[in-house]
């Protein structure tokens, strides 16, 4: 028996309660907070498995922590259509950033299914499970075990606790050994498309539904060591001191001001720790992460240099010593027209009330990574006040059963495609 395909208030419903089930699990009670390779990453991944199973798939959680699900299509083992997004969280942070794609390709596999309908691809949902880069200093691992562009020293780097990726990972029930094999075959994948909310303004003020990404920012990330010295806070004169604070308090107000000189460009500084922080010792070290973005690649790359330039003044000025460690750089990637222009046909197929709305992301994701192996494309979805990595992220059931809708649409148009 085929069911006909749901309507956007049933696929919105649907998504709610899967993404409830998800977001019980927490390593934070009171908060959502999923780390990568975390007790409650694990615990999500089985839930995800599980609602891959139910809707069809056959799945499992691969060497690197993804969940994978895969149906056939007419015949096995033909090329695939993968969508795909992360279950891992920032600390305290939203129930819909990069959750609400995965619940989506699940939805619109399950769907499809439902409905009888034979693809001549294979349909894979993926879960990644290292996007926010919040516990290790990598970038999009889990997304690079399957573009071939793991960094097998990834796996020595270690999270704030001093406990190595390479022991988490292996702790969670994944297989370093493992990672290099989920690599994919050039032209096994032969589109990747991702959901994700806005995480922006945008489209809730123009009053639009959903939007077509463009391209992603290009950005630059980095841990940052100060080493001055440590010393007595009630003995040491203030003309003597290197105090490894002082002068990492200035480099992120430098990092603030040459993100202030460019056009759309933004600087953060996320993570701050003084060593040994204590109220009576001036700050001996300090570790900090630097994160700036652009719309261009250019613009990126002439901060970096600004960086290195002015924390180096700082520090010689303070007697301090800096050293930078970049542990993400990457140029604007555009996403693919073919794509898009999918995106838009399944917009309008899901309602005339809908127009395609092209627009760029600042925020970073998995298919940033994937570009890099097939053609990539992104539906964003409005988001209450543009508010995310926050426990006030916000959306409404309708907006995210239309989004799944137009996923669904746009899947039948790429089968289309292909006669
Ligand atoms: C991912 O959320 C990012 O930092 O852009
Ligand atoms: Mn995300
Ligand atoms: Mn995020």
């Amino acid at each position: 028996m085929t069911t006909p395909l749901p309507s956007s208030a049933v696929l919105g419903a649907r998504a709610f309660a899967t993404l409830a089930g998800l977001n019980r699990f927490s390593d934070e009670p009171g908060k959502l907070t999923r780390l990568y390779l975390s007790p409650s990453h694990r615990q999500g991944a089985e839930y995800v498995k599980g609602a891959m199973e139910v809707a069809g798939l056959t799945a499992f959680i691969d060497a690197a922590g993804s969940v994978q699900g895969r149906r056939e299509g007419r015949a096995p083992g033909l090329p695939a259509v993968m969508i795909g997004s992360h279950i891992d969280t920032v600390r305290d942070g939203g129930r819909f950033d990069g959750n609400l794609g995965v619940v989506a390709g699940i939805l619109a596999a399950q769907a499809i299914r439902d409905a009888g309908i034979a693809l001549p691809f294979a349909l894979e949902v993926i879960a990644f499970g290292d996007e926010e880069t919040v516990r290790f200093p990598t970038s999009l691992s889990t997304a690079a075990a399957l573009t071939g562009r793991y960094d097998q020293g990834w796996l020595g780097v270690r999270d704030a606790d001093g406990v190595m990726l390479r022991d988490a990972l292996t702790a969670f029930g994944g297989d370093p050994a493992g990672i290099a094999a989920l690599a994919r075959k050039p032209g096994s994948v032969k589109a990747y498309l991702e959901l994700h909310i806005e995480q922006g303004p945008v489209l809730e003020a123009e009053s639009e539904a959903v939007g077509i990404v463009t391209a992603i920012a290009a950005q630059g990330r980095a841990g940052v060591r100060v080493t001055g010295e440590a010393g007595h806070a009630g003995t040491v004169p203030m003309s003597l001191r290197k105090d490894a604070l002082a002068a990492a308090a200035e480099m992120a107000l430098a990092l603030e001001a040459i993100a202030g000189e460019h056009e759309s460009a933004v600087g953060t500084v996320g993570v701050f720790r003084p060593d040994p922080g204590a109220t009576n010792v001036v700050p001996g070290a300090v570790d900090f992460t630097i994160d700036y973005r652009a719309p261009k690649g250019a613009t990126v790359a002439s901060m970096d240099v600004e960086i290195q330039k002015r924390f180096g003044e700082i520090a010689a000025r303070r007697g301090v010593g800096v050293t930078i460690t970049h542990y993400s750089r990457g140029d604007a990637v555009p996403m693919d027209e073919g794509l898009q222009e999918a995106l838009a046909n399944g917009i309008a197929r899901t309602g005339s009330n809908l127009t395609a709305r092209r627009l760029a992301s600042g925020a970073g994701h998995d298919a940033m990574e994937m570009a890099r192996l097939c053609p990539s494309a992104m539906l964003f979805v409005r988001c209450e006040k543009g508010i995310s990595h926050s426990p006030l992220e916000n959306m409404t059931e309708l907006d995210a059963g239309i989004a799944i809708r137009v996923l669904i649409e746009t899947i039948l148009e790429l089968a289309r495609r292909e006669g």
